[in-house]
Formats: structure tokens, sequence, C-alpha cells
């Protein structure tokens, strides 16, 4: 993709000593007598690719990071000649470190390259929990810049709206322009796929675009912002929405303008609601607590959806205060019932959604398929408190019979209504291996029905990059509603295939 030089981000002030090998032209080391310094130019924006390669081969070279002078499309003369390193092999790498690579490589700081090659060297080198030292400057620097990332994906998934423009024979399609801090058009890009699959739709940016024509995506040269038309009906739309959802007695001015700068507002029409809708918002709020009561009781999942991919949570903790605040899709539960077991945990279990007793209690997995499951796992040598549970959705759905309250199974809808809270959930907990038990959690992970029983046993989620491994197999409760004759051998099969997951996630730990 051609895309603009890189803007100059001013950088927190320089790190010393090994902690870096600085890239600026003005303020390079000088070469060490002797040895030449390298300079390995990679494509303008984020060059993931290009700088894994060139990583394999310096650390294959055993060049050091002090050697290198790293180069964003920048002319490589002023730098002197560039010499593509050899190529290597794979470079093994704690996981939270090889997570955190597409999270800096995005960064416009110019300096970002040298940065995570510093790091990978020192790790190399056998500083294996370096990422643990948050006191470290570099650790900081580069959990700084990962933030920012996350903070700009957040903005660009929340404030990018989209104008229909027709096209011949009566099709139509989505156009957006957004103007991205840093250059995450490529790492944003497949949230926009997962939610308008459905749409064709391009993104315009001022470093390049991306366009998704319902089945493949692609990247494509920068666009300029009256590329974009003004607004229509799809934008009236949006505007009711905000309309609808404003709080009035949650206005709060600051807060706004920190989370929804002035710089995005001209891209969203529900922002020309805003300065009449805090002009009103004391009579709005007064009127507002005189309807409460007939509040509607069906939620409205688009609706919810939106609210959700607003927060930023940064911990688990703060996911769940979310989840826990948070009313059910359909009313109900007495509760959210919230994943257990320790962030870091070699294993998580995906279920369905909590039963009568979860519900109850406020813990999963603790009525009867729970203890069955409970039970299973003993037998295959898996520890119960050392793995994650937790479930695709998060509250009960029942139907009342007399004072019975009987599971009624998530519809497609509501387990990807819950979708977004379980992906950040598991990016906090960050398990090695994630075990999908049944249909739903299948259909959550993957976001597709997958018929389990082709799929049982180890599986790539997708989705999910490559962050942990899967492993599909049958839901507990499957086992209580079968026949009796049928049990005993369902039940051995489950026993064996956790069994693949205990040996899997020695493996794994290992
Ligand atoms: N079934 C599930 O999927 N989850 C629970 O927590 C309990 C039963």
């Amino acid at each position: 993709m051609k895309a603009r030089a890189p803007r100059q981000a001013p950088s927190p002030g320089p790190l010393r000593g090994r902690d870096l090998a600085r890239t600026d032209a003005e303020d390079r080391p000088a070469p060490r007598a002797g040895a030449p310094l390298r300079t390995i130019l990679l494509a303008p924006g984020a060059d993931l690719a290009g700088f894994r390669a060139a990583l394999r081969g310096l650390v294959a070279e055993g060049v050091p990071p002090e050697r290198v002078a790293w180069s964003s499309g920048a002319a490589p003369e002023l730098f002197g000649a560039t010499e593509a390193p050899a190529a290597g092999a794979p470079v093994p790498l704690p996981r939270a470190v090889a997570d955190l690579v597409p999270m800096v490589v995005p960064h416009r700081d110019p300096e970002r390259y040298a940065l995570l090659h510093a790091l990978i060297w020192r790790i190399l080198r056998g500083e294996r929990q370096l990422l643990e030292v948050a006191s470290d400057p570099l650790v900081h620097r580069l959990a700084l810049m990962r933030k920012a990332i996350q903070r700009d994906l957040h903005k660009m998934h929340a404030f990018l709206r989209f104008r229909r423009v027709p096209e011949n024979a009566g099709t139509e399609r989505f156009v957006a322009w957004f103007e991205p801090e840093h250059h995450i058009l490529e790492a944003a890009a497949p949230f926009f796929v997962e939610r308008f699959r459905a749409l064709r739709w391009t993104i315009l940016t001022p470093e390049g675009s991306a366009l998704w024509d319902g089945a493949a995506l692609r990247f494509g040269p920068p666009g300029r912002r009256e590329d974009v038309p003004p607004g229509d009906g799809f934008e009236a739309g949006w505007r009711d929405y905000y309309e609808s959802t404003f709080n009035p007695a949650r206005t709060n001015l600051r807060a706004m303008r920190a989370e929804m700068p002035k710089k995005y507002w001209h891209n969203m029409p529900e922002t020309a609601a805003i300065p009449g809708l805090i002009r009103a918002a004391g009579a709005r709020t007064a009127a507002m607590i005189e309807r409460e009561p007939q509040m509607p009781t069906k939620r409205q999942p688009a609706r919810a959806v939106a609210a959700m991919a607003e927060q930023d949570p940064t911990s688990l903790d703060e996911l769940n205060a979310i989840i826990r605040r948070t009313e059910p899709l359909v009313p109900g539960a007495t509760q959210a019932v919230l994943g257990e077991g320790p962030v870091g945990a070699t294993v998580a279990f995906v279920g369905e959604q909590p039963g009568d007793q979860e519900d109850r209690q406020g813990r999963p997995f603790v009525g009867p398929a729970g203890q069955l499951l409970a039970r299973a796992m003993a037998e295959a040598g898996l520890v119960r408190g050392e793995a994650y549970l937790t479930n695709a959705v998060k509250h009960f759905k029942f139907e009342e019979r007399g004072k019975r309250r009987i599971h009624q199974k998530p519809t497609a809808g509501e387990v990807s209504h819950y979708r977004w809270w379980l992906d950040r959930e598991l990016e906090f907990v960050a398990p090695k291996l994630v075990v999908a038990l049944g249909a739903t959690a299948v259909l959550a992970l993957t976001g597709k029905a997958v018929p389990i029983t082709r799929a049982r046993g180890p599986f790539r989620f997708e989705r999910f990059d490559n962050r942990f491994q899967g492993f599909i197999t049958v839901h507990p409760s499957y086992l209580l509603r079968l026949p009796d004759e049928a049990k005993a051998e369902a039940y051995a099969q489950f026993v064996d295939d956790l069994r693949r997951v205990e040996a899997l996630a020695q493996e794994l730990a290992a």
C-alpha cells in the first residue's frame, strides 16, 4: 500500500544505554569503529511483515540494536547504504512479547522498531521476564505505546461513520473517512469486516484505504475527505439513534470531549445534535425520571452493543465491573455470571450461559452440568481452580414453568451481543488453550455455526489470530440429557477429550 511519509510525533524522551538503539537521523549513535551501521528500510506505516523478516535476519546474524538504524519509508541515502539482513528462522519469543509487537508497530514513533529490537535482543540474552518489569524504562515506554494504539483502535471502532453511496445497477457501497493518530488502518479493518460483513464498504484515511467487497479485504491508496459524500438518510438514522440513547442525566462535557475529541465530530452526524441536547439536558432529565417506570423491558441489542464497544476497559476487573452494571439482554436473570479462575491460566473453558444455580450463586459451572465437568476434569488430571471457566453469554435466559425456571438456549443474535465481552475477557486472561464446550461456545468463538461432531478435537479459532490454541468438545449438559444407555460411553469420550486438553496444556505451559 502506498502511504504518505509518517508525521513524526514528539517522543517522550530518549532512553539510555543498552535500552535503545536510536533511529532518528538527528541523534542516531555514531557507528563504533569497525562495525558498519546497518540501515533497515521498511515500508511506510506499519510494516509488521517487514519488521519480522528483518528481525529474524538480524537475530540470526547476531547484530545488536545499537548497530541498526531502522528507517520507515524515509530516503535511504540519508542513512547510508541499506542492506537486507539474511533470511533467518522464526525467533522464539515469550507470548507476551509476540503479542506486543503488532501493538507497537502501528505507532507513529519513529523509534518503534528500534525499541522492539532492543527489547527482543535483551530477552534473547536471558531477560526472559523483562516485560514483567514495569519499571524498566524500555518496558514502560512500550507499554505506553501499546496503550496509545489500543486507544486509537477503540476510537476508530467507535467513531467511524459510514455514508451510503449508490452505485451502478442499483447496488450501494458505504464509505467512511477517518484520520487515525497512528498507522492502524490494517489493524482496525477486521473489526469492520466482522461487524459489517454483509455490506460493501470502503474506509478512506490520509495514509491508505481499506476496501471490503463482501468477500475479501484489500488495502489501497490514501483517500481524501472530499471523496466521502455529505449527509444522507443513513446519517439521519445515526442521529436519531444517538438522540434516543443520549442520557441527559450523565452529561459530562469534559468526559465527552476526552472520549470523543472534536477532531472526530465532523465525521459523526450525531454530533450535530449535541449542543441542542446539552441545552435541553435539564428538562430531559426531569422527563426521563418521570418516564423511568415505563421503560421498555426488552433491551435493544444494537444499542447495547454500540454502548459496549465504546467502553475501554484496561483490566479484567474493569471489564467485569462493566458486565456487572449491564442489564441482561433478555430480562429475568438475577445477576451477570462472570468468568472465574486465575488471569494467565493456561486453559480457559467457554460454556454456553449460566444455568439456574449459576444465576442464583453468581458463579459459573456450579450446577449439575458444572459438577459433571468438575468430575471429568479431575479424572483427566485437570485442576479446576487452575483453569479459567466462563460462558459465551453472561446472563441466564429461562422460561418460567410453575416454580421452575427452564433454561432456554441463547439465539445467535444473543451470542453475538455478548461476544465483545468474551473477546475482551480472553484478551485479559490470555490463556494458551481455549476449550469450547458445545455449539454455543463454538459459535461465540468462531462467529459461525460449526458442527461439533465434525470439529471435535484441536481447532484453530481464526478470529483470534493464533493468540491461543483451540479445542472443541461437547457441553457437559449434553451428557446429562442422553438416555442412560448412551451416557457411560459419551462420558468416557468426554474424559478422553479432557485428557487430550490436559496433555496439550502441559506442552503449552512448558
Ligand atoms: N452451563 C454452562 O454453559 N455454563 C454454566 O456456567 C453452567 C451450565
